[in-house]
């Protein structure tokens, strides 16, 4: 296999050494950048852009073409897998994702079943092609959702304030909502196997709602789901590890058992003081964060002292991905994306 250029992000994952702590950016491909919202317009929407081998290559590699980011991510989405099921995933114009068929009676939810990969082989095709055009500048992460929050989407039929359905589900019917988790994994675990199979050297797991469940229900309903699939991915391909990254948005009280999990690192929103993290996990897990999104609508001297307050939480070593704690806004001004890089590769150098 060819050797990467840059695999600090691969490195630092595994707490290797490293001369300055890599960067990517949730939601990196997005509608803050014109030249992304150009593509999506020769598209037509975003679903046929995920769909199209082409395009999605395209899109992926535009903010790497911009910032010397040390990490692709697949551009995809999460509800590609509910969709894959038969639910009619569509995007109303403004109002975010939601599904023609969400699971609305016991019957639909027997019915539920472990979709045929075939289903998805665009987004395994997307990954080769995406990997080819990258020429191994840097890694490629692959994704997918939490069963939890895949679950939130399938039952709510689209976004949530107060998640009253899946809640009211897991109160009264907690059998139900088991069995759809546990399909939601063993196809989550098909689904991220097969992106490694394509060419993903890292996974990444975005539970972006488990941390709106109770104590106990979290680790129950979400933590005990991302666990399975942790211990049925492959761990290792072509004699490289594939790291694998665990981020429950909200999950801060859960870190200890989040890293007992098997995974390789921890995503972490903005609540979290990454001293503190790195306190509590030990060398169990490398952390990735957590700069707060909304701060890259300051100007890009204040945010460099966020990226050196952070730098310094975190300390010297290895260990570190720097990110944000959630994904990007569309409203960012890609100049200041481009400060925050290049201030975390500037001034993580003295901690290393
Ligand atoms: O990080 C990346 O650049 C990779 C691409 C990616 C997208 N969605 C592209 C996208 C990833 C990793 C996701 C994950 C995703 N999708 C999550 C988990 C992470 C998170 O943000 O919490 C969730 C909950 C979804 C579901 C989803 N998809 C929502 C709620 C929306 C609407 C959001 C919005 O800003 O309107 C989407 C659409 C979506 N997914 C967009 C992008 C770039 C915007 C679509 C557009 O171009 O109009």
């Amino acid at each position: 296999m060819a050797m990467l250029k840059n695999d600090t992000f691969l490195r630092a994952l595994l707490r290797q050494p490293v001369d300055y702590t890599p960067i990517w950016l949730m939601r990196q491909a997005g509608r803050y950048l014109p030249e992304y919202c150009a593509t999506r317009k020769v598209a037509g929407s975003f679903l046929q852009l995920c769909k199209s081998k082409e395009l999605a290559t395209e899109v992926t590699l535009q903010p790497l073409e911009r910032f010397p980011l040390d990490a692709a991510i697949l551009f995809s989405d999460i509800l590609t897998v509910p969709d894959a099921m038969g639910l009619g995933l569509y995007f109303a114009e403004g109002e975010g994702p939601k599904f023609e068929r969400p699971l609305r009676d016991e019957a639909a939810i027997k019915a539920l079943a472990v979709p045929d990969m075939r289903e998805l082989q665009y987004v395994f095709d997307a990954v080769s092609s995406i990997r080819r055009a990258l020429d191994n500048r840097v890694p490629l992460i692959g994704f997918s959702g939490s069963p939890f929050t895949l679950a939130c989407y399938m039952i709510e039929g689209g976004g949530s304030d107060d998640f009253r359905r899946v809640k009211t589900m897991m109160y009264d019917r907690p059998e139900l909502l088991h069995h759809i988790l546990e399909i939601n994994a063993l196809t989550v675990i098909d689904y991220l196997n097969a992106q490694i199979d394509a060419g993903a050297q890292a996974v990444q797991i975005f539970d972006t709602w488990g941390g709106a469940l109770a104590y106990g229900k979290y680790q129950e309903f979400s933590l005990a789901y991302m666990a399975k699939i942790v211990a049925g991915l492959k761990r290792e391909k072509d004699g490289q590890r594939i790291p694998v990254i665990l981020f429950t948005k909200g999950g801060g009280q859960w870190l200890e058992e989040l890293a007992a999990t098997g995974c390789d690192a921890l995503g972490l929103d903005w609540t979290v003081n990454l001293a503190e993290a790195r306190r509590r996990v030990g060398d169990k897990v490398a952390l990735q964060g957590n700069f707060d999104p909304n701060a890259l609508f300051a100007q890009p001297a204040a945010i460099e002292q966020e990226v050196k307050r952070l730098l310094a939480d975190y300390g010297n070593g290895s260990g570190h991905v720097f990110n944000l704690g959630h994904g990007i806004s569309q409203f960012t001004n890609p100049e200041h994306v481009a400060a925050l890089v290049q201030a975390v590769h500037s001034h993580s150098r003295a901690y290393k």
